[in-house]
């Protein structure tokens, strides 16, 4: 038996992807960037167990066994096995060979909640993909393998600031991640986790998109003319170090995704009034200084993603928790999370 055992942490982008033009090959209408959170907060950790005793492929999520007949599941299995099997005139060619005849055992588990809008399919498919790729000795481009399992999940095979390129090409071998800057490139630059909710989501990122592209012509507007600009400029304010500007970008990006799941017919809402809240105790708090010292960001849920500077961290948290004492909110609660951006193992 051989055993492989890694960890991939989660990615909040910045510049949000949100709509296929491929649903099959999950090949996105606009590119999107993130920053990777550090190995040692939120992440996803899959030991993948191959043995000539198994008489089936199968998975377990947080202890409890999935469907490994998923399709994307299955799209990986397939991509990193076909990647071994190409290569097996190396060194290896012996152990890869017997390995890639035994069935294989994976467990994964997650230590935040899961489908909560908190990137946790972003983290399973990259640790899915890497875990692969070690227990079968595939290296090289594995970003568009795990965008095959979830989208977001390509920018969590890079640690640090990553952008994944759309790409034009219809076979999708263009539609990569691309690390932009390392995790030690910004070492001021603090995230903050605010857990609203750890419920799970009421539309997935899946069936949510495929309605937006559909409906919202807010979204094709967004993609076409929006995003392309939109890319230069957080690139070029994170190459600065321009927290101004890129807390804006962030921002407003945040919100414009948040637009188009309004325009989204029926309508997607992912925020809910402790979301808002949290939009305009931010601005408040910048107005207060004249400056953009804090910015959020929301994915596809109501839990905020905080992005500020170390030297403002402890007084934007007391600010939060006198804001909302955790008697007054129900199943609010802060998790404060200093986080430097991270790099994979
Ligand atoms: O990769 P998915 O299908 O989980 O979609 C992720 C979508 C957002 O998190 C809302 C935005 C993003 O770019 O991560």
């Amino acid at each position: 038996m051989k055993v492989v055992t890694c960890t991939a942490p989660v990615n909040i982008a910045v510049i949000k992807y949100w709509g296929k033009r491929n649903e099959d090959l999950i090949l996105p209408i606009n590119s999107s960037l993130s920053v990777t959170l550090h190995q040692d907060q939120l992440k996803t950790t899959t030991s993948i167990a191959a043995s000539r005793d198994f008489t089936e492929d199968r998975i377990w999520l947080n202890g409890k066994e999935g469907d490994i007949s998923h399709s994307r599941l299955q799209s990986c299995l397939r991509e990193i096995r076909r990647l071994a099997r190409k290569r097996r005139n190396s060194a290896a060619e012996d152990t890869v060979s017997r390995i890639l005849n035994y069935k294989v055992h994976i467990c994964s588990v997650n230590n935040f909640p899961t489908a909560a809008g908190l990137a946790s399919s972003a983290a399973g498919y990259a640790c899915l993909v890497y875990t692969l790729a070690k227990l079968y000795g595939v290296e090289g481009e594995l970003s568009e393998i795990a965008r095959q399992g979830s989208g977001s999940a390509c920018r969590s095979i890079y640690g640090g600031f990553v952008q994944w390129v759309m790409g034009e090409r219809e076979d999708g071998k263009d539609s990569l991640a691309q690390q932009v800057e390392t995790e030690s490139h910004w070492p001021e630059l603090r995230i903050l986790i605010l857990v609203v909710s750890a419920e799970k989501k009421h539309v997935g990122s899946t069936s949510g998109m495929q309605t937006s592209v559909e409906t919202s012509p807010l979204l094709k507007l967004r993609a076409e003319t929006v995003v392309p600009e939109r890319m230069k400029d957080m690139i070029e304010s994170i190459k600065k170090r321009d927290f101004e500007s890129f807390g804006q970008l962030t921002m407003k990006d945040s919100n414009q995704f948040h637009a188009t799941c309004l325009d989204t017919y029926p309508p997607i809402f992912y925020l809910n009034q402790i979301s808002q809240r949290i939009i305009s105790l931010v601005h408040r708090y910048n107005d207060h200084y004249g400056q953009t010292k804090v910015a959020y960001s929301f994915d596809a849920g109501p839990n905020a993603v905080i992005f500020t500077l170390e030297p403002t961290v402890d007084e934007f948290v007391e600010l939060v928790k006198r804001s909302f004492p955790p008697e007054s909110n129900g199943d609010t609660f802060l998790k404060g999370l200093p986080v430097k951006p991270g790099l994979l193992s």
